[in-house]
């Protein structure tokens, strides 16, 4: 039986995990991304935590006949280069082709959301559902499209590219990652929500966030909100409320069954989930609303590994 592996590469953490042909997680194995490092190190620590997860010369190592891996940046998914990584060091990198060399097995490279929206497609919030729309909410705001139970990627691969769909009005919209005004991803990230809540409380706004007491977390927001306080509570609608609207113009162009919202903010929970409802039903035209549903995520940290592994098995 062959085998497969999944690298979920993100901004902090490399996940690596081996799949049997069912597509189910066999064992998987975690090492840090070391992103300061620069994009060699970056590419060497993907080769080294495959080789820990699967050791040279067994024969799992025999049985694998490829490695798949979700990346977070734009890439040219045909000719296998990332092109630009609005939270990572890589510009304009082969990746397919250097992974092949370091790993010596077959390389699929695709876009991290995208792999963990074919994760939560196949075995998670979007089983059975043919056309839904997965949003990541972590450092950056990730997207996979899903139509007629396919990724779309589009011409190049930047098709579901939606944390930088440039959504903020002009008058408030600050610059992105990627260099643009006005990104999804300025405020709804988590990034996003904790430079807002840093901006309130340098203004002075009345709030019980504080800067002093170590490291301010997209999580220390939601909590501070949820027990009232008002600046949190702005900075919480705020982010809730781009992504209602992204969602409004999403479902008038796809028209998706369901929308998926995973990542470390999702886990804001029914809190965040009613805010954005509340958006996107007042935005959407009622024959785009009706019956569309905005659930969590369901496969947690596992979706980017099976998803990336699934490059393979179900294309
Ligand atoms: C990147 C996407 C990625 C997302 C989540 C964004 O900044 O542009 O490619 O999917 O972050 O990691
Ligand atoms: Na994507
Ligand atoms: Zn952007």
């Amino acid at each position: 039986e062959s085998l497969y592996v999944g690298v979920d590469l993100g901004g902090t953490a490399i996940k690596v995990g081996l799949c049997n042909s069912a597509g189910e997680l066999i064992r998987t194995f975690e090492g840090p991304t070391q992103a300061a490092d620069g994009t060699d190190a970056v590419l060497s620590n993907i080769a080294s935590y495959v080789k820990e997860l699967v050791p040279s010369g067994t024969p799992d190592w025999e049985a694998v006949a490829g490695v798949g891996i979700g990346i977070a940046g734009f890439l040219n998914i045909p000719e296998g280069i990332i092109d630009f990584s609005p939270n990572l060091p890589f510009r304009d990198v082969p990746a397919k082709k250097i992974m092949e060399e370091k790993i010596g097995k077959p390389v699929k490279i695709n876009n991290d959301a995208n792999v963990a929206a074919l994760g939560e497609a196949w075995g998670g919030a979007g089983k059975g559902v043919a056309n839904c729309v997965c949003y990541t909410l972590g450092t950056g705001v990730g997207g996979g499209i899903i139509l007629n139970d396919r990724l779309i990627e589009g011409f190049s691969g930047m098709a579901g590219e939606l944390g930088h769909m440039s959504i903020v009005a002009d008058l408030e919209a600050i610059q992105c990652g990627c260099g643009k005004m006005g990104c999804l991803e300025t405020v709804s990230s988590a990034t996003g929500i904790i430079r807002m809540a840093k901006d309130a409380v340098a203004r002075g706004d009345r709030t019980t966030l504080s800067l002093v007491e170590g490291e301010l977390t997209a999580k220390d927001v939601f909590d501070a909100a949820k027990t009232g306080d008002e600046a949190a509570q702005r900075i919480v609608a705020r982010a809730a409320f781009y992504l209602g609207k992204s969602m409004a113009a999403v479902a008038v162009v796809v028209n998706p069954q369901r929308f998926i919202l995973g990542g470390g903010v999702s886990k804001a929970g029914e809190f965040l989930f009613a805010q954005i409802r509340e958006v996107f039903d007042k935005l959407t035209p009622d024959s785009a609303r009706k019956g569309v549903e905005i659930v969590a995520a369901e496969l947690g940290n596992n979706a980017g590994v099976v998803g990336a592994a699934g490059l393979f098995l179900r294309a």
